[in-house]
């Protein structure tokens, strides 16, 4: 009885100790996190089977190295579970006399593999998890419905292109009236012109340096597609130690937490948003009627080519690769994806947490939701002195509620990058769940962008000098080491030490992204208002145009790419700093590449139709309207003209997409 007691604490003691480092002799001596049996060989048997398991260790006598293992798996934030062993077997070779033996029951026949494999290794015994998924050698897939009507759709949609491309090379100069104006929204030429055209200044009604903004959007799309890579490439390697040791170093702890720069394109969309309905206003009374046109406009916009982006996630794109990870990198989205696409037509995908379909898709579905936020408090608010009460208190309210969240259901303040996190592919994560790609904890951007825009835009109408801040230039380049100071404080969610306390985890939920949104918003403004020459010449690159232009295509497509590069790997192989750079740099090049093709015969067309269906019949009115009247008159049609271009624009600026005006007149 006291012996069992003695054990019980020693037990419960033990448990609660981590293991922060080890040696690399102690490291050796656990069984392989991961492992891959030969894939192809394995198929080629005609009753090959091969399986991908998840075994938990566990131990009938008290085993030392069990503990260790436990306590070293126990720091989470910057070590693998290794008491989860991820193996691909190929039973009918490696498993072969347990499988012959019990047929029918499929996991105690692995089970009883691992625990012989496992005890004469290292002597411990393993217990595989259900929701294990196997393969066998491939009858090619015949074609479902879906698969088939996606390829109609995208068949049609080039045969409309095509069609456009070649009456436009015909008819040029023609005047386009009537059904034509829609089919020359889908010519190539057309749309590659836009694509490849220089970047307009802002200068009627007043100069602004938007083109800046491209290359703040470039270089963190970059950033969040490289990410995205890195993330979901990271898994199946030889030598985690080395990606376990990588968490060590402070730069990277700036990347790890560099998911604040989501913020980035909030306070891009909603600056933008706020700016141009201020111009707008000049011009137009702006009513109520203007919401539900507005909202239409900006669902229609993102979902014809999202919905396509969706269609081709669940089919042709399930088609590239194949593997022993297929369907967990792959097989499962295309599953939820078939059952859940109407979460992400109504845009609302970013509350729920049991899909894997599309998940980075949760910024458009939060940038959506604030959107209408955003207009709805513009609307609502017509005098300097309610928007700025109700700026502030929607400021608080985006301070406090990640912080409240963080304290109600015990979170850490940061979203820890931790190395399980990545092999499970943003799934069971509960801050990115509740906090990170919801709508309403993702506030704080909205309400800088906004507050951005409101103050450019009185500074602009006051007649401001940008030279007037030159004497502040110095303190202005701080703002961009600052920023990744601020990054860098989350380094303490990935120190050898117990976690943070909640206190932290609030303080840091609460004002991390106020602090980074304010930080950025300042540089955006800067950058706009062309004050100096360190941060603009940087941003405003002529070579960012056309990637910006890119960036939503590339932002819908890359994780195809992504998860399909590794479902294709059918070896562990060894990791290092280059493998992974080249991976990054793979996957950006494809995503753009195929970004280039999807704007401009698709994105791109569905644009030009939106645009037409909503301001064309207006201008091509007016355009006739023109000759006739007098000068007087003509000046108003001019101003009408700019506003609707002005309100389009509104509809248009996600952070992704800002194109650029076809001066049609
Ligand atoms: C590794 O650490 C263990 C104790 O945890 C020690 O016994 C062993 O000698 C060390 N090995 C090396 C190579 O330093
Ligand atoms: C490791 O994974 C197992 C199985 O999912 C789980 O029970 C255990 O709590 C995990 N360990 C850690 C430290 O997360
Ligand atoms: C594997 O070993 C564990 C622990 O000894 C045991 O509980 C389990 O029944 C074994 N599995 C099979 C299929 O023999």
């Amino acid at each position: 009885m006291l012996t069992k007691y003695i054990v019980l604490v020693v037990l419960l003691h033990t448990t609660a100790a981590v293991i922060y480092e080890l040696n690399e002799s102690d490291l050796a001596r656990m069984p392989p996190l991961f492992h891959l049996d030969n894939y192809e060989e394995c198929l080629q048997d005609p009753e090959g089977l091969y399986c991908m398991t998840e075994t938990l260790l566990v131990s009938d006598e008290p085993s030392p190295l069990l503990t260790m293992i436990q306590e070293y798996a126990a720091h989470r934030p910057t070590h693998y579970n290794r008491t989860l062993l991820r193996h691909g077997i190929c039973v009918t070779k490696t498993c072969k006399k347990f499988y012959e033996n019990s047929k029918e029951d499929l996991r105690s026949a692995l089970e009883a593999c691992a625990n012989e494999s496992l005890y004469n290794n290292y002597q411990l015994r393993g217990r595989v998890l259900e929701g294990f998924d196997c393969s066998k050698p491939e009858k090619s897939k015949p074609l479902d419905n879906l698969e088939i009507t996606v390829a109609g759709i995208c068949a049609a949609i080039l045969v409309v292109n095509i069609i456009a491309s070649f009456c436009d090379y015909y008819f040029k100069k023609k005047t386009s009236n009537g059904a034509l104006r829609y089919l020359y929204c889908f010519s190539i030429f057309r749309n590659w012109e836009k694509l490849v055209a220089p970047a307009t200044e802002r200068k009627e009604p007043r100069p602004l340096g938007l083109k800046g903004l491209h290359g703040i959007r470039v270089i963190n799309v970059l950033l969040t597609i490289g990410g995205h890579a890195l993330i979901l490439d990271l898994r199946f390697v030889e030598n985690p130690e080395y990606i376990e040791n990588l968490f060590m170093y402070k730069v990277l702890h700036i990347l790890l937490n560099g998911t604040v720069i989501m913020q980035t394109f909030l306070m891009i969309s909603s600056f933008l948003l706020v700016y141009h309905l201020m111009l707008a206003s000049e011009k137009h009374t702006l009513s109520w009627k203007m919401l539900p046109q507005q909202i239409s406009i900006r669902w229609l916009r993102l979902t014809l080519s999202y919905a396509l982006a969706l269609g081709l996630t669940v089919t042709w794109f399930g088609r590239l690769a194949s593997g022993p990870n297929w369907q967990k990198m792959v097989g499962n989205e295309i599953t939820d994806c078939r059952r859940n696409w109407w979460r992400h037509i109504l845009y609302i995908n970013n509350y729920y947490t049991d899909s894997e379909c599309m998940v980075h898709a949760w910024y458009l579905a939060a940038d959506l939701q604030l959107y209408c936020t955003a207009l709805v408090v513009f609307l609502a608010c017509r005098t300097p002195r309610a928007r700025k009460i109700t700026l502030s208190l929607l400021f608080v309210a985006g301070a406090v509620i990640p912080g409240y969240h963080t304290y109600r259901q015990k979170l850490d303040g940061v979203l820890v990058v931790y190395p399980e996190f990545l092999v499970k592919i943003f799934m069971e994560n509960p801050v990115f769940d509740y906090i990170y790609k919801r709508g309403h904890t993702n506030l704080i951007g909205y309400v800088v962008g906004m507050s951005m825009g409101y103050m450019v835009y009185a500074w602009q109408k006051a007649g401001g000098d940008p030279t007037s801040f030159r004497k502040y230039r110095y303190f202005y380049w701080t703002l961009f080491p600052m920023g990744c100071l601020c990054c860098l404080t989350g380094s303490l969610y990935y120190t050898h030490s117990p976690p943070p306390t909640p206190f932290i985890d609030v303080m840091f939920a609460a004002f991390m992204k106020p602090v980074f949104s304010i930080i950025i918003g300042t540089i955006l403004v800067g950058v706009v208002i062309q004050f100096e020459d360190l941060y603009r010449p940087i941003v405003s690159w002529r070579g960012w145009t056309i990637p910006s232009r890119l960036s939503f295509s590339a932002y819908l497509l890359h994780i195809g790419f992504a998860r399909n590069n590794v479902a294709a790997v059918t070896t562990v192989y060894r990791t290092s700093l280059w493998i992974m750079a080249l991976c990054i740099v793979k996957v950006i090049l494809v995503s753009m590449t195929a970004a280039v093709i999807f704007c401009i015969l698709v994105e791109t067309p569905f644009n030009n139709v939106v645009k037409e269906l909503f301001y064309g019949q207006k201008s091509t009115k007016k355009d006739k309207k023109e000759t006739l009247v007098d000068k007087d008159d003509h000046i108003v049609e001019k101003t009408d003209k700019l506003a609707s271009k002005l309100l389009d624009e509104v509809a248009n600026d996600n952070g992704f997409i800002r194109k650029r005006l076809v001066r049609s007149s």
